[in-house]
């Protein structure tokens, strides 16, 4: 047996050490560091890409996971050497959203099951390496000084029209926007002041090599419709975000702000409506006014009319900068849904916006579910009064093609419509409330007033209006029921009328 030296011996000892740190690193030098996509093509063309950007520092992970328009930061990592759980927290700040992603790595793919939602079912995707930066966060572009954007003259009267989110979400295409156009001019909608057919969310693919936004396949030739929607006599609308991306995670303008516009301009578009979503991951609700200023002037400068809809779900007090963007309607609240909660938790919290409105610019609470089915006719009828009440836009959200009698009626119903698009463009407000019971009172042009009697309780009531409380002396002469379109001889001081539940009597009282 050969006797090794002492000093051999530590030399073989450290060269043992630095063997098994070799063995211990080699496991991790192959490691996910890097960049890695997984996509997800879509029927329209487009691709849902999940991005996860990554740095493995022996087995914690850290860096970014980015799903469309959601950015997160990896904030916790378990698991290891292959196999590891990843938590992600929102980038923005205002949003408690967290996303877990179980990530196995498997040869050179990373395999990861996630849900969307907690409550959602198991999605299983498979990424590879990627470029790196690709589908990072831009960098923050500078913000143009403020300034006031002229008035572009438009939305005297809260626009009217139809918008494909309530009802299409996703699956509005070309044909859809069309048979749209065509039911609003057959169904007598058109006859009654709607005019713009607003494609929402989902139309966008890609960009050229110089930057133009190419629709996706859902919408194979956005001149040829517009010209279609103009040929029917109607105005078309389009929608963007001012971020990378948009609520539906299709790309969005930013950066290509003035390019876009001019894109409209060209296909022929009269109405934006530009939705912040996107944005939030690079902006602070502070920027949001330079950020709406730079399309506002964008759309000015392409010397096409184009009516220009805020949407950023009332934050940042928007309705008292939105004109000063050059803004024709701002979003006042969250999204509405087609349920009677949402809708009177939206409508009857208005009242106190009502001197922000007037012509040109208005308060906007979100578009009509009326037709959607989620209401009783009265919830509807409600829902009308009370957006005719508001100087709110009157953006049908419905299948045009498919209503009832009864749904089209409330729709068309010239003498609501007239309280709406009253041209001195003042809001209505809240008179009294009474438990469930709420009476609004707005002016109109010639010294006339509408007045609603709503009843949000799940009974019947009996309610009165003394005429001494809308200021008046005593009882008007002309009464108008614009429900029942009749006319109402009220001689007495008040008026008094059983509401039904969740219901509405609509006047219109004049000398
Ligand atoms: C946001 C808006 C909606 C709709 C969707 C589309 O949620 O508030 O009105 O435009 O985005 O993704």
């Amino acid at each position: 047996m050969k006797l090794v030296a002492p000093e051999s011996r530590t030399i073989l000892g450290t060269l043992c050490v630095f063997l098994l740190l070799f063995v211990a690193i080699s496991s991790y030098a192959d490691d996910l560091t890097g960049n890695w996509v997984a996509r997800d093509p879509q029927p329209d063309g487009t691709s849902r890409d999940t991005y996860l950007d990554l740095k493995q520092t022996g087995s914690r992970i850290t860096g970014h996971l980015r799903v469309s328009q959601f950015y997160y930061n990896i904030v916790e990592s378990t698991g290891g050497p292959d196999t590891f759980t990843l938590t992600g927290t929102m980038i923005d700040g205002h949003n408690e959203r967290q996303v877990k992603y179980e990530v196995k790595r498997v040869g050179d793919e990373l395999h990861i099951s996630t849900r969307r939602r907690p409550d959602s079912e198991l999605v299983e995707m498979v990424a590879h390496r990627a470029p790196a930066g690709e589908g990072a966060l831009p960098a923050r572009l500078p913000l143009p000084a403020l300034h006031d954007v002229p008035d572009n003259g438009l939305a005297r009267t809260p626009p009217m029209g139809w918008n494909s989110w309530n009802k299409f979400a996703g699956r509005v295409d070309d044909a859809a926007v069309r048979a749209m156009a065509d039911a609003m001019v057959s169904n007598g909608m058109k006859a009654v002041g709607y005019e713009y057919v607003n494609i929402d969310d989902t139309w966008q693919g890609h960009r050229d090599a110089q930057g133009n936004i190419i629709p996706n396949k859902k919408f194979p030739d956005m001149k040829g419709l517009a010209d279609y929607v103009h040929s029917k006599g109607l105005k078309i609308g389009i929608y963007s975000s001012p971020g990378p991306n948009t609520c539906a995670g299709y790309e969005g303008s930013y950066g290509h702000e003035e390019q876009d516009a001019n894109t409209y301009a060209l296909w022929g578009i009269d109405y934006l409506k530009y939705d912040w979503c996107g944005a939030r991951n690079i902006y602070a609700d502070e920027d949001m006014q330079a950020v709406y200023q730079k399309m506002g002037d964008a759309l000015l400068k392409t010397g096409r009319p184009i009516a220009y809809s805020l949407c950023q779900y009332g934050r940042y007090d928007v309705w008292k900068w939105g004109a000063k963007v050059g803004g024709n309607t701002w979003r006042t609240t969250g999204d509405i849904r087609d349920t009677w909660e949402s809708m009177t938790k939206i409508g009857f919290a208005q009242d106190e916006l009502a001197p922000f409105a007037r012509p040109g610019h208005w308060n906007d609470p979100d578009m009509l579910e009326i037709g959607n089915g989620g209401m009783t006719e009265d919830e509807y009828k409600v829902h009308m009064t009370l957006w005719a009440m508001l100087a709110a836009p009157l953006l049908a959200g419905n299948d045009l093609r498919d209503m009832s009698p009864a749904i089209l009626a409330i729709l068309i119903n010239r003498d609501v419509i007239a309280i709406d698009q009253d041209k001195e463009g003042k809001q209505g407000r809240r008179v009294s409330k009474s438990g469930d019971q709420e009476v609004w009172a707005r002016p109109l042009s010639g010294g006339e007033e509408a007045v609603a009697l709503f009843n949000r309780g799940s009974q019947g009531a009996e309610m009165t209006v003394r005429w001494s409380e809308l200021g008046l002396k005593s009882a008007p002469v002309h009464v108008r029921d614009l429900w029942s379109h009749s006319e109402l001889n009220l001689p007495d001081p008040q008026f008094v009328r059983t509401v039904p539940a969740h219901g509405v009597v609509f006047l219109r009282i004049g000398n």
